[in-house]
């Protein structure tokens, strides 16, 4: 099963992404994730990422593009994949199409800006694992250290409210349009994204078990 996880920032893809690799058992694989592994590593695309991360920009799709067709040739893919947060251009949606990178369907998770800011502005990530987690909504069990690893939590440098306002600008402007590509493919499943983590699973997994029947 190959999926997307599609969403405005902060609409929870992450964290349904995560839950839905551990109930399928095949990798998800977060861009944004590999790209801050590739600052704190400090390698050459984390440098050339540094600046376009910090102002809430999109990187370029060349570059976003070869790291995804690098991943998903591990053998983990072998069963599927889970790509949270990419394509979220027109041109990385055609060139996947292009270079035969398949995908079954696209889960876009729809969320009011309002609320977007709210689960933002409380949010807490680890750096090691990708896990997040919120403050009031989805706390760890441990105060600032991550369940999944035991790793120290920190906020993400991108989650500053007036980078948030970018993202959220430049997702409408450069994402949003991405949504009719996949309607005319027949690909889109829109999921709602107010509610709880546990409310919004029960509906991915529902939708998700019905068109993995039909696939
Ligand atoms: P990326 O890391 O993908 O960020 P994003 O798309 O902006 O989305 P987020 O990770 O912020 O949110 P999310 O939807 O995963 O929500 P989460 O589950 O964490 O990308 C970052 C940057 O990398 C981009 O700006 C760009 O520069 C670059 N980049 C990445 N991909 C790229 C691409 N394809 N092309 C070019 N550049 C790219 O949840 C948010 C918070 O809400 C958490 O605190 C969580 O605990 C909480 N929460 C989740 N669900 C609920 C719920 N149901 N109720 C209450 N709280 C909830
Ligand atoms: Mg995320």
């Amino acid at each position: 099963m190959k999926v997307v996880f599609f969403g405005p920032p902060g609409a929870g893809k992450g964290t349904q992404a995560a839950k839905l690799s551990e109930c399928f058992g095949i990798p998800a694989i977060s861009t944004g994730h590999i790209i801050r592994q590739a600052m704190v590593a400090g390698t050459s695309v984390g440098k050339i990422a540094e600046d376009y991360i910090k102002s809430g920009a999109l990187l370029p799709d060349d570059i976003v593009f070869l790291l995804v067709a690098e991943r998903i040739q591990n053998d983990d893919c072998q069963k599927g994949y889970i790509l949270d947060g990419f394509p979220r251009t027109l041109v990385q949606a055609q060139l996947m199409d292009e270079k035969r990178i398949l995908v079954d369907f696209v889960l876009d998770i729809e969320l009011s800006d309002d609320s977007i800011v709210k689960r933002m502005s409380g949010r807490r990530v680890c750096n090691a694992c990708g896990a997040a987690f919120h403050i009031e909504f989805n706390p760890p069990t441990v105060d600032g250290v991550c369940n999944e690893c035991g790793e120290s939590l920190t906020i993400r440098a991108d989650d500053a409210p007036e980078v948030v306002l970018k993202r959220l600008a430049v997702y409408h402007e450069q994402t949003e349009p991405l949504k009719a590509y996949y309607e005319k493919q027949n690909k889109l499943i829109a999921i709602d994204g107010e509610g709880t983590v546990e409310e919004i699973f029960r509906q991915i997994k529902e939708v998700a078990s019905k068109a993995g029947d039909l696939i």
